[in-house]
């Protein structure tokens, strides 16, 4: 159905993604290839709306309408940008995708692991990602990594640590179910030594 290459970068906040994305993204554009970087939520004019709904609007979002707030972003993401990119033979890596929908409302809200991800399918139209990378680190860690940046936690930020935790463990719980799909990094390694281990990987996926 479609030519390139769909990669997903996913992991509790504090982990580090974004370096990895980046790192990545210099790579593939080193060997010439056409790349789309995006990120969820907020990856089309649409979805920066709703990214400001859904992280910086004051009062309460109930969870359920949380988890739809993300599937919308998503949804205009997935069939205005994601699958255009595809379909011209770009190698498409997404700062977040739907697996953080699973991890983050339904196992950190409790919604239900399968009916998010039922959710998340809707979104989508069925469209997983070749290979999704997870930086994996205990949430104590990754919390204390954020509060060392000082920067104003935004409102899923200010969640407890078990919150974050019980997203992390629904995320090595998809990995473990899926393991083609799923890359499992270890957080604590040194930059340079996670990227060569998601190098490597790509590399293998563009043969
Ligand atoms: P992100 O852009 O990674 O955070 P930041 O730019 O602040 O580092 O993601 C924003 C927040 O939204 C993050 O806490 C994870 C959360 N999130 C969900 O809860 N569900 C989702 O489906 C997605 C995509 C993100």
């Amino acid at each position: 159905m479609t030519g390139g290459l769909f990669i997903s970068f996913e992991g509790i906040d504090g982990v580090g993604k974004s370096t990895q994305l980046d790192l990545l993204v210099q790579f593939l554009n080193e060997q010439g290839r056409k790349v789309c970087r995006t990120l969820e939520p907020g990856g089309t004019d649409l979805g920066r709306e709703i990214r400001e709904l859904l992280l910086h609007r004051k009062g309460e979002v109930a969870p359920r309408a949380e988890a739809l707030l993300f599937a919308a972003d998503r949804a205009h993401h997935v069939a205005t940008v994601v699958r255009p990119a595809l379909e011209r033979n770009e190698v498409v890596v997404t700062d977040r995708y739907l697996d953080s929908s699973v991890a983050y409302q339904g196992s950190g809200r409790d919604l239900g692991f399968e009916q998010v991800r039922n959710l998340s399918l809707f979104a989508v139209d069925g469209l997983l990602p070749d290979l999704t990378v997870l930086l994996d680190l205990d949430a104590e860690k990754a919390v204390a990594r954020r509060n060392k940046t000082g920067a104003e936690p935004d409102r899923l930020e200010r969640a407890k640590t078990e919150f974050f935790e019980s997203a992390r463990q629904a995320y090595l719980k998809m990995a473990a179910d899926e393991p083609k799909r799923w890359l499992v990094i270890d957080a604590e390694l040194s930059v340079e030594e996670m990227q060569k281990i998601i190098r490597a990987r790509v590399q293998e996926l563009l043969g």
